[in-house]
């Protein structure tokens, strides 16, 4: 018994305390324990993959485990005889496979995770991971440990093929090594779809070659105003403040996400939440004024000319946009366009005119679907806010459905493809508690971790056909007072465990998610990520 340390012990007869529930976080489909013995890690065990395809899985396993146990296992391509201690990557024929389904067996001293597809196998190994004690998630090593795992039979799928999470890095700049660490922590629950919201009224993070000036004036605001907008008089802080990516560093973050199996879905707004864009290009605005990258928050009326000459400058942007980013889908924005620009304009009203419209949602509407035929052209999706659904729904749009559940279940009823983002469920920039006075700063609100948890991404109203369009769910970070790395991870976490359940498991269960939350949590002290801890654990 030796090689124990007292914390380890612990540990493990906490993760068996919970019986046949192990700590795993979402909650896999099935899983049956075996009365074999433990897997036992050692520096011996190789890594086995089927495929080239699961290079890739292979490398990830081999880079996380040595930094806990400091075993540099050798990882090789399979061989018809194995040995014990062998960890074993295939890649099966499995019959109408969900994407991301796989098995994990561990026998007989032998780990084996199959799946149809690579997504699939690398969730097997964070269920994997999960599996050993906590320790596992150290980045140095940690001696005297065990590094054993129990034998089961794991059987596992996704209930949702989008499983999202958003970050508005334009409200307030954040790093590439945070954006970085903030996708390792969606693949660590089995998260695939980041959605990286760029470009705003206070801030362009992106470079534009075509347009350097969406950078050099857009990416950097002089003032930002301190608190609410209800707020009066209204008070700033004086400085230069921004940031933003070069596309080298968009490649870089694009591949770090393509080898944990994250989709990222840039955002582009338009044509509202374009202040920035504007004050850097004002000749695709309506006044020709320049009204400088806005300082307060709230909603700026400075929004893109419904113009030719508008659209073009957008979709020269797309193209830059999709060179850099892979992802089928391309999230325009659409939100919270305010008209007032256009309806006082005499020219968008001669537009209108000329373009047989009849008022300015069709107007957006007429907008949108310039943008969406040019992504179609390039073999692309567009995905918008839903007030995409004002004016007329553009072909093949999905909607993401923030304003409550209506935009999805309008989207689901005219067989178009929704996201849920339900802003009751899914907006972690709200309080975590309503105790606010001893709470960071924040927009308001309340979100309880008991409320996230209890999300379903599919509205009552829905037929078990019309559900079919609900492709899955995301959590929203909006940055207005969340400036801090830390303060970011404080608001996602463990609101987004929950959502990791909600979008992945078949069956949810809040008494037992908090059991397994507990060990958790563990794992998120060890990562050094930030989080709050739920009030269910405050005696
Ligand atoms: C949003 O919250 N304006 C999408």
């Amino acid at each position: 018994m030796k090689q124990f340390s007292i914390l380890t012990l612990f540990l493990l007869s906490s993760i068996y305390a919970l019986g046949q529930e192990y700590a795993l976080i979402p909650y896999p489909s099935s899983i049956i324990t075996k009365k074999e013995k433990d897997f036992i890690l050692s520096k011996a065990s190789v890594i086995y993959y089927s495929d080239k395809e699961l290079k890739n899985n292979a490398n990830y396993l081999q880079n996380v485990l040595k930094r806990a146990t400091n075993f540099k296992l050798t990882t090789t391509t399979l061989k018809s005889k194995v040995h014990k201690g062998a960890i074993i990557l295939s890649l099966e024929k499995f019959k109408n496979a969900t994407k991301g389904s796989y098995s994990l067996e561990v026998s007989d001293g032998v780990i084996r995770i199959s799946a149809a597809d690579p997504s699939g196998v690398f969730y097997g190994i964070q269920t994997l991971l999960q599996l050993f004690p906590v320790e596992i998630y150290s980045d140095t090593w940690v001696k005297n440990i065990k590094w054993k795992i129990p034998a089961v039979q794991i059987l596992d799928e996704p209930k949702f093929e989008w499983r999202g999470m958003h970050l508005d890095v334009a409200r307030n700049f954040k790093s590439v090594a945070f954006v970085k660490k903030f996708i390792d922590n969606l693949a660590r629950h089995k998260m695939n779809t980041f959605h990286w919201h760029l470009t705003e009224d206070q801030g362009w993070r992106i470079e534009i070659k075509k347009y350097p000036r969406l950078t050099q004036i857009g990416a950097y605001r002089d003032s930002t105003l301190i608190g609410h907008m209800r707020d009066k008089p209204h008070r700033f802080k004086v400085g230069r403040t921004g940031g933003y990516y070069t596309q080298e560093e968009i490649k870089e973050v694009v591949k770090y996400a393509q080898n944990r199996h994250v989709t990222i879905v840039p955002e582009i707004e338009m044509p509202g939440h374009a202040q920035a864009a504007i004050a850097a290009y004002p000749e695709y605005g309506n006044t020709g004024a320049n009204p400088g990258v806005r300082s307060k928050w709230g909603i700026s009326e400075d929004i893109f000319s419904p113009e030719e000459k508008t659209i073009e400058f957008l979709k020269d942007i797309l193209n830059e946009v999709m060179e850099l980013f892979p992802s089928q889908y391309i999230h325009i924005g659409g939100d919270e366009a305010k008209k007032t620009q256009w309806e006082s304009s005499k020219r968008v009203k001669e537009l209108l005119k000329e373009r047989g419209l009849h008022d300015m949602h069709e107007m957006q509407s007429w907008f949108i679907k310039q943008i969406s035929n040019h992504l179609a052209e390039n073999n692309r999706k567009l995905i918008g806010w839903d007030e995409i659904l004002e004016g007329g729904l553009a072909n093949n749009a999905t909607v993401m459905s923030w304003r409550g559940d209506k935009g999805g279940v309008t989207a689901a009823k005219k067989g178009r493809n929704a996201v849920m983002a339900n802003s009751k469920f899914t907006y972690f920039s709200k309080y975590q508690s309503l105790d606010k006075e001893n709470e960071p700063f924040a927009h308001g609100g309340f979100i309880s971790l008991k409320k996230a948890y209890s999300f379903n991404p599919i509205p009552s109203v829905l037929s078990p056909k019309e559900s079919k369009y609900i492709i899955g769910a995301q959590g929203q970070i909006w940055s207005e007072y969340i400036v801090e790395d830390n303060y970011v991870e404080y608001m996602m976490f463990p609101r987004a465990c929950a959502l990791a359940e909600v979008v992945w498991s078949k069956d949810k269960d809040y008494q037992k998610f908090l059991e397994r939350l507990k060990i958790h949590l563990k794992r998120l002290n060890i990562l050094g990520i930030n989080y709050r801890v739920p009030d269910e654990f405050i005696k």
